[in-house]
């Protein structure tokens, strides 16, 4: 099979194309026929060996669709042609997050999608909604879950209630479909005029620019009447905490995901001290989970935002565009 692999440690962060045979799915594991998967993020942390302890060489990437090949012995339940993804965290079935539950992760310490095959524990197959394409459904497993998970489990996100969503990255796409669909309120930031545009054409009605506007926060409480969002979902980090944590409201909830903004300084507890604020972090999200967050997707009939399509042999280009923030939507990449 054509796979894509990534040498860390010793390569320095190069992709190559091989040739590898196709595995043969053990007890309990089925065998994917991967046709699309999509970009994170996290894949340049695992690119620039600074996401733990990685093996030498690792085929990239958490997130990916297609349909079973085959079914390892004593697997029930799935069937051979059923369209299914890949859990990010394979070993995390349901419940809290333990340290067992986030010990692999696909695409990092564990061979990931960027395969024509790949297998998976049977209940890390993930049967995806029936009006997907595969290459929406390869959009759900990290940047999907996330945002369904930061607004509903940890934040608890109610209709009519507002919440601020950090810039139009991959998370931030999904939180802002999800919060539409509750009958949320999201207020969006976005540096970009053209991602701007691309954000009301999703039904985002609050878009505040900010590069031309620094003192955010203000205009964000200014926007609720002085009280300040219910939720943030908070994938600045260091570069736009402080101002995120000013932006709540009393009793407010900030869910520390990300840190795609590095240039800050450290951030003064006080800021959750007066408001009696929740700081809590957070990560994607687990089985149960990600079949919970399809329901929902199934019955609104969502339909995640794709900016940009790659083949395999493109794969560097699309690892480049990911690099400079050019992407407005996932960025895909098609296993053919
Ligand atoms: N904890 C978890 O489980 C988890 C899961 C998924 C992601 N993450 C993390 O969450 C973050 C977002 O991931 P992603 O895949 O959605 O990223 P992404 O698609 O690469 O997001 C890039 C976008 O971030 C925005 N941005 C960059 N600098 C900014 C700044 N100073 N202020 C405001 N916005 C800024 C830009 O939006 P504009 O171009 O519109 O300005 C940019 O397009 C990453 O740090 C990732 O590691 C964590």
């Amino acid at each position: 099979m054509k796979a894509v692999e990534l040498l860390t440690a010793t390569g320095g962060g190069t992709l190559q194309v091989a040739e590898r045979p196709v595995p043969e799915p053990g007890p309990g594991e089925v065998l994917v026929r991967v046709r699309a998967t999509s970009l994170n993020f996290r894949d340049l942390l695992v690119m620039d060996y600074i996401y733990g302890t990685l093996p030498d060489v690792v085929i990239p990437l958490s997130d990916g669709a297609g349909e079973i090949a085959a079914l390892g012995p004593g697997v029930s339940g799935l069937s051979v042609g059923q369209r299914v993804a890949g859990a990010f965290y394979p070993d995390w079935i349901t419940g809290p997050i333990t340290a067992a539950a986030r010990a692999r992760s696909l695409g990092a310490n564990m061979d990931g999608m960027l395969a024509q095959y790949a297998l998976l524990p049977a209940h890390a197959a993930i049967p995806v909604p029936d009006h997907l394409t595969d290459e929406e459904a390869a959009t759900l497993p990290c940047a999907g879950l996330t945002a369904w998970n930061a607004l509903f489990e940890v934040a608890g996100l109610q209709p009519g209630e507002t919440v601020l969503l950090i810039g139009s990255g991959g998370v931030s796409v999904y939180a802002l479909q999800f919060a539409l669909m509750a009958g949320a309120r999201p207020i969006i930031l976005s540096g970009s005029a053209e991602k701007r545009a691309k954000l009301a054409e999703l039904g985002a009605e609050t878009i505040i620019d900010y590069r031309a506007m620094p003192d955010w926060h203000e205009e964000v409480l200014r926007l609720t009447g002085g009280e300040g969002v219910d939720a943030v979902v908070e994938v600045g980090g260091p570069g736009t905490l402080e101002r995120s944590l000013k932006s709540l409201r009393i009793g407010g909830t900030a869910i520390a995901i990300g840190f795609v903004a590095q240039d800050g300084a450290g951030v003064q507890p006080r800021l959750l001290i007066g408001k009696s604020a929740r700081l809590q972090g957070m990560t994607v999200g687990s089985c149960a989970q990600f079949h919970a967050m399809n329901r929902a997707v199934a019955r609104h009939g969502l339909r995640p935002a794709i900016g940009h399509v790659f083949a395999m042999d493109e794969v560097q280009a699309a690892y480049d565009l990911l690099r400079k923030a050019g992407h407005f939507g996932k960025i895909v990449v098609r296993v053919d």
